[in-house]
């Protein structure tokens, strides 16, 4: 089994190559064009294995990915490329309709190529797996129940809503040409590798420098956590036995407001490396402006994967917190290059008023 990953050199894409390589044995060509978001050292575990091989690309140039899909033939396809942060899509939404959008557009064209070129058993095992995002579903109000796979879209966001165009384009390709497509919407996944621009890494390395930990809002919005590892072995599972043309919603059925995890995180820190003053981190919190158009809450209904698939997160929360913020702590060389240039936790462009 080969399959050619995009958009593997960053935080989701980089733990699906790991999983892939490492615990399943199955040949992985990363495909990545190397943005901001990007980092091949998240990649060292496998980057010497002869099952990995990578190739510098930008998935908006269709004749190019399909020369790469003829040259490495691979069976599945898993996209995830993706310009993913909110904030940067609601300073500078461009780029997000050209990766998103147009690159997804690409994708489907190169792989729609590459598949009619396929015969017998090669033809029959390919699969187009997109990864998406729950923020395609939009604003869930706080008192009514979880997303299903059913849940009209209605994305916020330029991020979410470039995310969701992306998802009805697979689906139309599987409508009219027949290409064997499967989805998956996941919900905020945190973990090792995560580039310090989103919450639970920014707030960490803040807190653990003394820095301010900025908390939009009154801090009440909900997300719904799953680790990076987990979603990895889900991503995997859908890959290779969804169902195709369907979609599948992934999450953590962990639900907590930003100030818990901003609070968890200064517990957490403050018990393994307490402050040479003494004092809680906690104290650190400050609350600014609101993100523009703010989601009060995502909130995964991950059944359908649970009872078709046999798919189900491994780890709590807290146990899963509590390892990634080891993990910071361990490894200096992987972010501190990142936080040297500009990361240190304004919001992007705008920058955050206290209030
Ligand atoms: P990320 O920003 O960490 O990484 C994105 C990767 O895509 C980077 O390596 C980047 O270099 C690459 N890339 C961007 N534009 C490209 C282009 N034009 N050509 C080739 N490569 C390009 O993103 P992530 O958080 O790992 O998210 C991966 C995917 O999962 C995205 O599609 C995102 O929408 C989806 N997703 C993310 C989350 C989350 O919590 N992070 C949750 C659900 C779904
Ligand atoms: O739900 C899945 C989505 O989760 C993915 O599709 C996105 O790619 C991913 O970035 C993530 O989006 P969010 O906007 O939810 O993640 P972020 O880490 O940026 O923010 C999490 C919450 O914390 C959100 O409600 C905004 C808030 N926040 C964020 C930052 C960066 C703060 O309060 N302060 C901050 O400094």
């Amino acid at each position: 089994m080969k399959i050619l990953v995009t958009g593997g050199a960053g935080f989701i894409g980089s733990a699906v190559c790991r999983h892939l390589v490492k615990d399943l044995g199955t040949a992985v060509v990363n495909v990545d064009k190397l943005t901001y978001a990007a980092n091949l050292d998240s990649l060292k575990p496998v980057s010497e294995n002869p099952l990995y091989s990578f190739h510098r690309q930008d998935i908006c140039d269709p004749e190019a990915i399909l020369a790469i899909m003829r040259s490495e033939k691979p069976d599945a396809v898993m996209h995830l490329a993706a310009e993913s942060h909110v904030d940067r899509s609601i300073d500078g939404p461009a780029i997000f309709i050209e990766t998103n959008v147009m690159g997804t557009y690409s994708m489907l064209e190169a792989a729609r190529t590459y598949w009619s070129e396929l015969e017998g058993p090669a033809r029959d095992r390919f699969r187009f797996h997109h990864i998406s995002t729950d923020e395609v579903y939009g604003d869930l109000p706080f008192d009514e129940s979880l997303f299903t796979e059913t849940t009209p879209y209605a994305p916020s966001s330029p991020y979410s809503a470039s995310k969701a165009s992306s998802d009805h384009l697979v689906r139309a390709w599987n409508h009219t040409y027949g290409i064997p497509v499967v989805l998956s919407n996941c919900s905020n996944n945190y973990g090792p590798y995560q580039f310090p621009e989103k919450l639970i890494p920014l707030v960490t390395l803040n807190a653990l420098e003394g820095k301010p930990l900025p908390v939009y809002g009154k801090g009440d919005n909900v997300r719904d956590w799953l680790h990076v590892e987990d979603h990895a072995k889900a991503l995997a599972t859908v890959a290779t036995r969804g169902e195709i043309g369907h979609s599948y919603n992934v999450g953590g059925r962990c639900e907590r407001t930003n100030l818990a995890v901003v609070e968890a995180i200064c517990d957490i820190l403050d018990a393994q490396l307490p402050r040479p003053d003494g004092l809680p981190r906690r104290n650190l919190i400050s609350f600014v402006t609101d993100r523009p158009g703010h989601d009060r809450r995502y909130a995964i209904d991950c059944s359908k994967i649970e009872a078709e698939l046999g798919w189900t997160p491994s780890r709590t929360f807290e146990e899963g917190l509590a390892d990634t913020i080891r993990w910071y702590l361990a490894n200096e060389d992987w972010w501190r290059p990142i936080r040297d240039k500009n990361y240190a936790g304004q919001r992007l462009g705008t920058g955050s008023t206290k209030t």
